[in-house]
């Protein structure tokens, strides 16, 4: 289920956006996903307890008119169903993913953008939402 949309973000390269909230009791995944539009996502960040071959393992991808690109795998994983958690994304030459373990990754913006303007929560209960320059 899309818990949240927002369609006005107006992020460029420097900014932090930090996202709070409370991972869905049922869920076989959730998604934090951002980009110019729906169909031109920079990232799609989802986290899978058990989505396809994927357990326990966060899946990056990015689409290009609404075709996805090469997923990128994380093996770190410090999630758990119905908990509140907290996921920090900063936007540089690559977006910096910071989990709430403190651990980080960097997943490469693979279409110049000039703004991102989109964000939408699946199976993500939100808290709050902060961006930070
Ligand atoms: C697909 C899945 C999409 C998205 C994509 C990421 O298998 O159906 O929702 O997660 O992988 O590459």
């Amino acid at each position: 289920a899309q818990n949240a949309v927002i369609y006005k973000l107006n992020m460029t390269k420097g900014y932090t956006l930090e996202v709070r909230g409370v991972i869905d009791q049922g869920a076989n995944r959730f998604a934090i996903d951002m980009g110019k539009d729906a169909d031109n996502l920079v990232i799609h960040f989802n986290p899978r307890f058990d989505f396809s071959d994927d357990k326990n393992i966060i899946v990056c991808n990015s689409t290009q008119n609404n075709v996805w690109g090469s997923e990128q795998r994380e093996p770190a994983f410090p999630f758990q169903k119905g908990t509140e958690t907290m996921i920090a994304f900063k936007f540089e030459n690559d977006i910096r993913v910071k989990l709430p373990d403190g651990r980080q990754f960097a997943f490469p913006i693979r279409v110049p953008t000039d703004g991102i303007q989109y964000l939408a929560l699946y199976n993500f209960h939100l808290r709050s939402i902060s961006i930070n320059f």
